[in-house]
């Protein structure tokens, strides 16, 4: 059966292109995580004004790994000081955190951050903003699986179960996922979730997003017919 689609009820969003934003202006590619994290909050905000309620960044993925020694330790002491950083701005603007990913293989102090800032958001209702970081939908499904054979040894797995053994079971599949900088690929990014996810790619580059982004994205999303494999 057909839907009528108004915005995503959950929009996943691939993050790119923060290091060529940064190589334009002959700055290193730091500059352009930190400039990415004020494109972060614009789409956000703009988000929840569209009536968004879930919304995955791919933050760091389980490849991200190979980058140099600096870049890596850099994304991961800016995202402590983010999480704890940004807290009054997801207070203010009713942003609730969740995370998915290999966590428990993040730094300490990286963790603790995520269950703080998880904690301290938990009551937000305005918008659900879900960081994938560490993440990889490959070693999601792998440790989804082991989970379920784990449990139930001996049985097979089904869709359904496969489903509820999943992070985040309560959260709608996501609907649309969007790139930017111009790469058409998803690199390991909701594998499982992305069955029937709408999909758009765009030339600008992450830092340079803003709020006119979220609504091209809104108005792409209303031209879909989502089929679902049926007929409309
Ligand atoms: C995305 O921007 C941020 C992360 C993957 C952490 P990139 O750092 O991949 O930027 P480009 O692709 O090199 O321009
Ligand atoms: C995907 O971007 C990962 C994140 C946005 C966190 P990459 O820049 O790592 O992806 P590839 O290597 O171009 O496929
Ligand atoms: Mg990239």
């Amino acid at each position: 059966m057909a839907d009528t689609p108004v915005v995503p009820t959950h929009l996943g969003i691939i993050m790119d292109g923060n290091g060529r934003w940064a190589q334009k202006r002959s700055l290193p590619r730091t500059a352009g995580h930190l400039e990415g994290l004020k494109a972060l909050k614009r789409v956000i905000r703009e988000a929840a004004d569209q009536g968004i309620g879930y919304i995955t960044f791919y933050v760091f993925s389980t490849e991200n790994w190979k980058r140099s020694e600096q870049e890596v330790s850099y994304l991961m002491h800016l995202l402590v000081s983010k999480l704890h950083g940004e807290l009054a701005f997801y207070q203010k603007y009713g942003i609730r955190i969740l995370v998915r990913g290999k966590i428990d293989a993040l730094p300490v102090q990286v963790q603790q951050a995520i269950e703080q800032t998880v904690d301290a958001t938990r009551n937000n209702t305005t918008i659900t903003a879900i960081l994938a970081i560490n993440y990889g939908g490959r070693d999601e499904i792998c440790r989804a699986v082991n989970d379920f054979i784990a449990q139930n040894p001996g049985k097979s797995i089904s869709e359904d179960a496969l489903c509820s053994a999943m992070p985040l079971p309560q959260i709608p599949c996501v609907d649309m996922i969007v790139r930017s900088a111009n790469e058409k690929r998803l690199s390991n990014f909701l594998l499982w979730d992305s069955a029937y996810a709408e999909l758009a790619f765009y030339e600008k580059l992450w830092p340079d997003w803003d709020a006119s982004d979220v609504q091209q994205i809104c108005e792409e999303y209303r031209q879909r017919v989502r089929k679902f494999g049926g007929v409309q």
